[in-house]
């Protein structure tokens, strides 16, 4: 117990996927100790000042459900910074919690940052952390992160290509000798999925849904690629002509016509970094594969779309929506990983 405890006190560092959607957190030594969604709810007063009300998962309960004083926020959106105050109080809020507070020595903390970030941003997320209580703050950069969540060998002089489809960005790497070779990131993820089947059912059906209900439909019956056997779903909105709440029952054909656009921009990032990748790490590429990491490569046979569309292997690692959070724990651990993924 004893030993624990002074153990304790020199392996309090922390690396935290701060994700548009999810923000993940590893504590050295200990694995995840922190899975929660990017959601801010605020309660205003009658003067206007905020308050924060929840954090994460019960906060996410609250996306579109709030009464007019209370206010559910996602601070980081489309990649970047949405509403500052507010991401600062969230980082501050998973520092806190995830820092032991029996602990006298303050944690160093790495931080997985989406790609997009200006310097204004990363000073903000910065400082959020250094007024949570951090010591030391690195900031690295998701495709890295990922390549590593990934398991794959980017120490080796080889190409390594890793795709990862987050909430608000794809970013494309091709990642040699713990060096980014060439990378491309778009503001096009899984929310531009979400906004595009809320558009397509109120253009189709008349239909107004919500975000969340956007993104169960993609999760439950999305699909890339014809299925053998194409799912349904009972989805509930309102209609927009007649303001009444109805229920209609929509196809995996509906969402794979609804998404249609993004998939193809993804694909076309993916062809553009393999137009530009060096010949002899597109030869490694050919031979192992692309690697797909983050929530949307949840998307049933994305996979099989992207393979199909560049002619080369392409496989979802294990757990993908952990892999960044995987990669930027591993720098805690190895020092040598860290210093080149900054
Ligand atoms: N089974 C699934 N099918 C399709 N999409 C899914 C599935 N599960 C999760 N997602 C989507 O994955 C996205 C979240 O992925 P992830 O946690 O990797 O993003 P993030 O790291 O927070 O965002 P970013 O990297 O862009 O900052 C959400 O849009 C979510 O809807
Ligand atoms: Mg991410």
């Amino acid at each position: 117990m004893l030993l624990d405890k002074l153990f304790g006190l020199f392996s309090n560092d922390l690396s935290i996927d701060l994700g548009t959607a999810n923000t993940i957190v590893i504590a050295k030594g200990k694995g995840i100790i922190i899975n929660e969604p990017s959601v801010v709810a605020i309660k205003k007063n009658r003067f206007g000042k905020k308050r924060m009300l929840a954090v994460g998962k019960e906060a996410k309960e609250m996306l579109g459900k709030t009464p007019d004083n209370i206010e559910a926020i996602r601070p980081l959106k489309d990649g970047v910074i949405a509403d500052f105050d507010v991401a600062e109080e969230m980082i501050r809020h998973f520092i806190r919690k995830a820092h032991n507070r029996n602990s006298f020595i303050r944690p160093r903390v790495i931080i997985c940052v989406p790609y997009g970030l200006t310097q204004v941003e990363r000073k903000a997320v910065k400082d959020s952390a250094y007024s949570a209580g951090a010591r030391d703050v690195i900031l690295v950069e998701e495709p890295k992160a990922a390549a590593i969540g990934a398991g794959l060998p980017i120490k080796e002089p080889k190409g390594n290509l890793v795709i990862d489809i987050g909430g608000g960005t794809t970013e494309i790497g091709v990642i040699s000798l713990e060096g980014l070779v060439r990378s491309k990131s778009i503001k096009v993820g899984g929310d531009r999925f979400d906004q595009n089947i809320i558009d397509y059912m109120k253009k189709k059906y008349n239909l107004l849904i919500g975000e969340r209900t956007g993104e169960e439909i993609k999760i439950e019956i999305g699909t890339a690629v014809p299925l053998e056997e194409e799912l349904k779903m009972c989805i509930k909105g309102r209609d927009q002509l007649s303001g009444l709440l109805k229920e209609i029952e929509i196809s995996s054909v509906d969402v794979r016509e609804a998404i249609t656009e993004p998939l193809a921009e993804i694909a076309t990032a993916l062809k553009e970094i393999l137009e530009v990748t060096p010949p002899d790490l597109a030869g490694d590429i050919v031979e192992n594969g692309i690697a797909l990491t983050g929530g949307g490569a949840l998307l049933k046979g994305i996979d099989i779309y992207l393979s199909k569309l560049v002619e080369l292997p392409v496989f979802v690692c294990e757990e993908p929506l952990l892999a960044v959070a995987r990669g930027t724990g591993a720098m805690l651990e190895d020092i040598e990983l860290l210093q080149q993924a900054q």
